[in-house]
């Protein structure tokens, strides 16, 4: 059989998104990773994962040397990966150390399986996808607060049908909130939202200048003494969006979503809600509460996520934009710019300020 070739549309993710691949990616949350492989796809990279005897973890491409079975369906014995098809064993270097149908003294196969740079952090397992020596310059994202005295927080997982564009477009938007979350998130009123989108460099910074506003559960949990809130949303290059609620001077309800592409189409989401409510008992209540609120506004955004990326992949992509949608036009120039592969002219920093109502 003819080796597989491949055009430029049918090239992996990772060989056609140009500097996209050359940063962290999370794999797995690190309390989901034991000595069983786990896989996972980044960028159409097939990845087996696991941890050994010493906590260590070790990323290899999916794929055996032998006759390219998926190792993740395999398992592991004296901290080596073992195949599930002729039982093949790969150390944590990814060496071949045996062939349990080869004749005493044959030598083993020189060949070493591609292994990615894993580091652990926060909580969460992080793979670089760019080419290994470049990864000691580059730092994962810091999530906000994590382990923090006072905070707390807690990740949830989510798979949505849609790209990582997209998808930080819709954490950061805020016409869809009366809509996507009616009832749940914010209720329509026709307000006037005013607020300065800045781009910079690598990220873009929304600041909403509307100190009465809420959102749903707010005065519940959130905000039982109705202290002004500070609402600002940012994107940092090339996945991550950070969302602020600040009521008062102790209490803080943020939302950070990594957004990890599996394929063209299909984004694995870790979003960290971190929270301090005033007070231990507080927050105790808060870890209680929050999770099934936050699970459905979630279920809400994938629902919505599915639904224009069905439209995207039978059309393709034509946005008209309203003045709301600046902060996506700053996205998208960003994450463009980067997947050509930063040879253009980078977007200059800029900023200006929007107005819209919901
Ligand atoms: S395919 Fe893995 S051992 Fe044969
Ligand atoms: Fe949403």
């Amino acid at each position: 059989m003819a080796p597989m070739t491949t055009s430029a549309a049918t090239l992996p993710l990772r060989d056609r998104c140009g500097l996209l691949r050359d940063y962290w990616y999370v794999a797995c949350r690190a309390e989901s990773l034991g000595p069983k492989p786990l896989g996972r796809v980044i960028m159409d990279e097939a990845l087996v994962l696991y941890r050994d005897r010493a906590g260590q973890v070790h990323c290899f491409r999916d794929r055996c040397l032998h006759r390219n079975a998926e190792l993740s369906e395999g398992f592991v014995r004296d901290d080596c990966l073992v195949c599930p098809y002729h039982g093949w064993a790969y150390d944590a270097e990814g060496r071949c150390v045996r062939v349990p149908s080869a004749r005493p003294g044959t030598p083993l196969p020189k060949k070493e399986l591609t292994r990615f740079p894993v580091r652990e952090q926060d909580g969460l397992v992080w793979v670089f996808m760019g080419e290994p020596e470049r990864a000691p310059a580059v730092e994962p994202f810091h999530m906000p607060h994590h382990g923090e005295a006072g905070w707390k927080s807690y990740y949830m997982e989510t798979l949505f049908e849609n790209d990582v564009t997209n998808c930080v477009e819709n954490f950061m938007d805020v016409p869809h909130t009366v809509t996507v979350h009616k009832d749940w998130f914010r209720t329509e009123s026709g307000k006037e939202v005013r607020a300065t989108v800045e781009r910079t460099e690598d990220s873009v910074l929304v600041t909403y200048h509307q100190e009465r506003d809420e959102i749903g559960l707010s005065t519940l949990i959130l905000n039982p003494t109705r202290e002004p809130m500070v609402h600002t949303d940012k994107f940092y290059m090339p996945n991550v969006t950070r969302v602020d609620y600040d009521f008062g001077s102790k209490r803080s309800f943020i939302i950070t979503s990594q957004c990890t592409p599996e394929t063209e189409r299909r984004t694995r989401v870790y979003t960290a809600i971190t929270f301090r409510l005033g007070g231990r008992l507080l927050n105790k209540l808060g870890r209680l509460l929050l999770p099934p609120y936050t699970r459905k506004v979630i279920h809400q955004d994938v629902e919505i996520m599915a639904n224009q990326g069905r439209s995207l992949s039978r059309y393709g992509e034509e946005f008209l934009n309203s003045e709301a949608d600046l902060l996506h036009r700053y996205i998208e120039s960003l994450r463009d710019w980067a997947t050509q592969g930063g040879t253009a002219k980078k977007p200059a920093p800029q900023k200006q300020e929007i107005v819209f109502y919901v």
